[in-house]
């Protein structure tokens, strides 16, 4: 039957188009592991920053976006498979000493400010909640000693 024929292709055709569509959502869940050493600061005075991307969305179940935003009229418009850029594209203020003086809305910038408020920020509460968490709150503890 002609018709059946015609059917056949349009169905084939839907399903490459569909499956393509998938390849192309697939989302970008960035590298498992990583060492933070941002660019932005002229003279860093730490060592590169251990953090387990991965067990973080996976086993401590945090959702992409307690971490990743961004700010439409004050809400947080990201969504899991928006590409993701990094902290420091947006948060450009690169003072590393003395930035809680910096008037409000470069604090909002500040780079170490964002690092120290999503990473220690969540850590100090976890602490807070239950003493014997795994999760790094003190300078040394996220910090290692800077290699010679
Ligand atoms: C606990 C915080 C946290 C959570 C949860 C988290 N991320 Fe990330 N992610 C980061 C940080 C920090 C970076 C490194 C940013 C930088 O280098 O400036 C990063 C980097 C990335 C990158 C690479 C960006 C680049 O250009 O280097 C992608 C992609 C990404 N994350 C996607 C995701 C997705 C998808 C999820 C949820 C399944 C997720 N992340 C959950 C904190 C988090
Ligand atoms: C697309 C730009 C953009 C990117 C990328 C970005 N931020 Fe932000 N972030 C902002 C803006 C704008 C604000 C201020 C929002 C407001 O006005 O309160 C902010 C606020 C914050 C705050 C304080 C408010 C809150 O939500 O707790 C923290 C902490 C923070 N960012 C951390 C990070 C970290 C860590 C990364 C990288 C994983 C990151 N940001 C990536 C734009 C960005
Ligand atoms: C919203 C909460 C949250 C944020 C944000 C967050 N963490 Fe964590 N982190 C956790 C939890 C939960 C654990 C596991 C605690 C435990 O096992 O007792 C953890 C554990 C860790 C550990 C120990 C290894 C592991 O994964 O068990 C490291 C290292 C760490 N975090 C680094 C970071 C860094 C660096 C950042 C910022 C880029 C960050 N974390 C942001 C919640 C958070
Ligand atoms: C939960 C993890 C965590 C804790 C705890 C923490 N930091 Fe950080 N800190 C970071 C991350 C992540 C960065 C960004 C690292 C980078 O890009 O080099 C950072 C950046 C910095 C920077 C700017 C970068 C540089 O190399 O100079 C300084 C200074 C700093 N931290 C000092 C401290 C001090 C002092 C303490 C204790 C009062 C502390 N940090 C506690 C995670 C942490």
């Amino acid at each position: 039957m002609r018709r059946g024929k015609y059917f056949t292709s349009a169905v084939a055709v839907v399903a490459l188009v569909f499956a393509a569509a998938l390849v192309a959502i697939a989302v970008d869940k960035g590298p498992d592991v990583m060492s933070i050493k941002a660019g932005l600061w002229p003279t860093p005075t730490k060592a590169p920053v251990e953090f387990t991307h991965k067990k973080h969305y996976e086993d401590h179940k945090i959702a992409c976006a307690d971490c990743h935003h961004v700010y439409k009229d004050g809400k947080n418009v990201w969504k899991e498979g928006d590409p993701v850029e990094k902290c420091e594209k947006c948060h450009t203020e690169p003072t590393i000493q003395g930035e809680k003086k910096l008037p409000p809305d470069q604090q909002k910038l500040n780079l170490k400010i964002a690092f120290h408020d999503n990473c220690q920020g969540c850590h100090q509460k976890l602490k807070k909640e239950n003493p014997e968490t795994k999760a790094p709150v003190t300078c040394a503890q996220c910090h290692p000693a800077q290699k010679p």
